[in-house]
């Protein structure tokens, strides 16, 4: 019997800047996933605790985006991905919120790829696992949901560069909580296009004005007015994802906070991924007393809203500890 765990992640700062090759600053958190196998057979069958059907899939499965039910096609894409010789049955449990943004999926399919054998660093991990989120989903993902899981550190938040896949472990300072608050809205990215349609943008904007990471990048040049604007939410995003982890170094928390705020602005109104469910979260946090700052986390179009904040100052939500990586637990 082999047993797994792969945490989810919150995102502090820098969203929809690690498929262009930017910054980024999230941290494993200890909601998670934990796989159980019993290795053996020519299927990997998982029964979950959430879903009413398993997943039950050949090891030579070729369609794993068409699989049933569609929770199953994480499980497809790892076994499509890394080609097992061996499968096994066993459980999933998870306590993180599914579709909510805390990247319930990632932490499936890295937990499920450990549990199958998988042993290498951590970003081959992430890449693999990436690559069955791609064959599983129409969701053209970046790196940062799996490589946040497979290379989270205990007490820290991971600045990493999604350019050269390379990442530093940024302690989070005393005294401070970090909460996940749900919008209510299920994320609808695979339904609605939108995030491959954003992905495309900002391709778009690379190939008229190259790389998006140095902060005197003008997008002026940028004749379509909509991919200027995504263009303006990438460049100002990595130069804020960099100050914020200069902020935390220092314990700087409002720095941190008022970051977060004008992220979450430029979401809204350059990316345009933020709902008024968002918004309203946010602007009640901003209201809210011991609040250093708030906004979207993670793709947007619903899901949650991460809030910086004194311990005990933000009542609802999840609070969120900086956790270890993925890992076998036996
Ligand atoms: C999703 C993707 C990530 C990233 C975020 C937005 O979580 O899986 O790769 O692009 O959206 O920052």
């Amino acid at each position: 019997m082999v047993t797994t765990f792969a945490p989810g992640r919150v995102n502090l700062i820098g969203d929809h800047t690690d498929y262009t090759g930017g910054w980024v600053l999230p941290m494993a958190v200890q909601l998670g996933t934990t796989v159980t196998l019993s290795p053996g057979g020519p299927r990997v069958h998982l029964q979950s605790e959430d879903e009413p059907q398993p997943a039950d899939v050949p090891l030579d499965e070729p369609h794993p985006a068409t699989v049933h039910p569609a929770w199953a096609r994480y499980v497809a894409g790892v076994v499509t991905t890394l080609k097992p010789t061996v499968g096994g049955r066993g459980r999933v449990h998870t306590t993180l919120p599914i579709g909510a943004g805390l990247s319930s999926s990632a932490a499936l399919e890295l937990a499920v790829a450990l549990a199958l054998g998988f042993d290498g660093p951590p970003i081959e991990l992430a890449r693999a696992c990436q690559r069955a989120e791609h064959l599983a989903s129409p969701v053209p993902c970046g790196i940062m949901d799996q490589l946040t899981s497979a290379a989270g550190v205990e007490g820290c938040v991971l600045l990493i560069d999604c350019g050269t896949e390379t990442f530093e472990a940024v302690p989070v300072p005393d005294g401070v909580e970090i909460v996940a608050i749900h919008s209510g809205e299920q994320r609808q990215l695979a339904a609605s296009g939108e995030y491959a349609t954003r992905r495309a943008q900002c391709e778009a904007a690379v190939a008229q004005i190259g790389r998006l990471t140095e902060h005197y990048k003008d997008p002026h040049d940028i004749e379509d007015p909509v991919v200027r604007r995504r263009a303006r939410h990438v460049i100002t995003e990595n130069q804020r994802v960099l100050e914020a982890a200069d902020a935390l170094r220092r314990g700087d928390l409002p720095t941190m906070g008022a970051l977060m705020y004008e992220s979450h602005r430029s979401l809204r109104e350059d990316f345009e991924v933020s709902t008024p469910a968002l918004d309203q979260l946010v602007e009640d946090l901003r209201g809210t007393k011991g609040v250093y700052g708030a906004r979207l986390t993670g793709a947007g179009f619903g899901g949650c809203v991460v809030a910086l904040a004194q311990p005990g100052a933000v009542d609802r939500g999840w609070r969120l500890r900086p956790s270890a990586a993925a890992r076998r637990l036996d």
